[in-house]
């Protein structure tokens, strides 16, 4: 069987990921393999087409897909997010129709589940049929029990490709609606009260509805909101994932980024992103704006900011997409003020709809709202603290000398009340008489420090 390996990690060869492919590539050699790196190389094939022809070709000859990368920011890295827009904008998806296709990360885990869903997408809509995935930890090619469910997942998509099982959608294809929005005046303008609002944008097109949108919003106030438009920053490129900002902060590439990020948007008190669907996500341009924001390694950026989204396309469709923005909000520790798409309604109704968005950002802010936090932000925040504390201090000093001074490593060993508490209580968890009556006690305590609470 031939297998083409579409790489992701913008470290190729170098990358931890190309270590897994290498590993079944060793276990199973008698299947014709091709490695291609593709996020190493997206940037030369934009320019060269004729190689990125040669990619695809490669593609067309395969019986089966192997898309190996990094999980970066909830999804895939912004380059390789840029060679999957490159196959839908050229229409070549007949060259990967019919074909079957598997997914493998290395990550921590953190939101590795978002990125198997999209890229699960892309294979539906690229009509591949999908095998199934392998989330590996970073070092799990140490461990004996983990390289045997490696080499499981490698028979697995190896047995339905030799045996063409027969595989169905799993995300139906997205709709999307012809619509030209006509913005209407604002009804009335929101007191910022000297509050500064900022809306990011990728923007291509001033004249189509996102480009309305953004105006419309901005007309909402008394003062004109800042936009910066990605387009117009210097980003020299992607993030290339050395973490060499892990000692402080500091990102290798010496462009606009750093100043726009910190001189624009953490100074600002509300941001709005603003940005249209692009297959299963927004652009690759927002996907390496996230990516590159990685320099804050794992500390929020935006404590305590009004976040709101403005998103033309099919965002209904893509729940997916929904759970990255509202987990990055609450890992930000922002709130999420509220989300305007242009899928229904008419113009009157878009108009009303972000012209409420104009108010509550404001309104949330003079009160200082932000919402509770989820699974999404509160098993994060763990899974952060575990790794930071365990695995990666020496990678992510600067996040260990945060996480130190504000009290982040709140490990349940360091309660020490409950520690004594469950010293106590355990021993009558062996007798069910006992078990009831602590249950029941306990209950009744905290409902009493409620009620007190409550006043009643
Ligand atoms: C910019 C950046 C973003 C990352 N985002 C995530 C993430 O969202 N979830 C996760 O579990 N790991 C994340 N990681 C960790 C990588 O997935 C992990 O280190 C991976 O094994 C790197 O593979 P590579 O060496 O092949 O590039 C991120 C790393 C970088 C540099």
């Amino acid at each position: 069987m031939k297998i083409v390996v579409l790489g992701g990690s913008p470290k190729g060869e170098n990358g931890l990921t190309h270590l897994y492919v290498r590993f079944l590539r060793a276990r199973f050699p008698h299947h014709d393999w091709t490695v291609l790196e593709v996020s190493a190389t997206i940037t030369a094939w934009e320019i060269d087409e004729s190689n990125f022809s040669k990619c695809i070709d490669t593609v067309r000859e395969a019986d089966g897909i192997l898309w190996a990368f990094p999980v970066y920011f909830y999804l895939v890295p912004g380059q390789y997010k840029r060679f999957i827009e490159l196959i839908f904008e050229r229409g070549l998806e007949d060259a990967f129709r019919g074909r079957y296709a598997a997914v493998l990360t290395t990550s921590i885990h953190f939101f590795d589940h978002t990125a198997h869903n999209y890229l699960h997408a892309i294979c539906d809509d690229l009509g591949l049929s999908y095998c199934g995935f392998h989330s590996a930890a970073m070092d799990d090619l140490l461990r004996e029990n983990e390289r045997e469910r490696l080499l499981d997942f490698g028979q697995n998509f190896l047995s339905a490709l030799e045996r063409q099982i027969p595989t169905s959608r799993t995300y139906p294809a997205l709709s999307e609606r012809v619509f030209h929005y006509q913005p209407g005046p604002a009804s009335e303008r929101v007191d910022t009260q000297g509050k500064r609002l900022v809306i990011v944008t990728d923007l291509e097109n001033e004249e189509s509805t996102l480009g309305g949108m953004i105006r419309r919003f901005g007309e909402a106030f008394s003062a004109a909101p800042e936009v910066v438009n990605l387009r117009a920053v210097d980003i020299a490129g992607g993030c290339v994932g050395c973490v060499q900002c892990g000692y402080d902060n500091i990102c290798v590439y010496r462009d606009g980024f750093r100043e726009m990020f910190s001189g624009k948007l953490q100074t600002a008190d509300i941001i709005v992103f603003a940005g249209s669907i692009r297959d299963r996500y927004l652009s690759s341009l927002w996907k390496i704006f996230f990516d590159r924001s990685f320099f804050n390694n794992h500390v929020p950026a935006f404590a305590g900011k009004q976040f709101g989204f403005i998103i033309s396309g099919p965002f209904a469709q893509q729940a997916n997409l929904r759970q990255i923005l509202q987990a990055y909000t609450e890992i930000q520790q922002a709130n999420p003020a509220g989300y305007v798409t242009d899928e229904f309604g008419d113009s009157a109704e878009l108009d009303a709809l972000l012209q409420n968005l104009a108010e509550e950002v404001v309104r949330l802010d003079s009160a200082g709202s932000v919402r509770t936090p989820t699974y999404l932000s509160i098993g994060g925040k763990k899974l952060f603290r575990d790794v930071v504390w365990g695995q990666f201090r020496h990678v992510f000093p600067a996040d260990h000398r945060h996480y130190q001074r504000h009290g982040l490593y709140d490990f349940p060993q360091k309660n020490y009340g409950m520690r004594v508490m469950n010293g106590i209580l355990y021993p009558f968890t062996r007798s069910r008489a006992m078990r009831m009556k602590t249950i029941d006690k306990l209950q009744e305590l905290r409902k009493k420090q409620i009620l007190e609470i409550i006043g009643e």
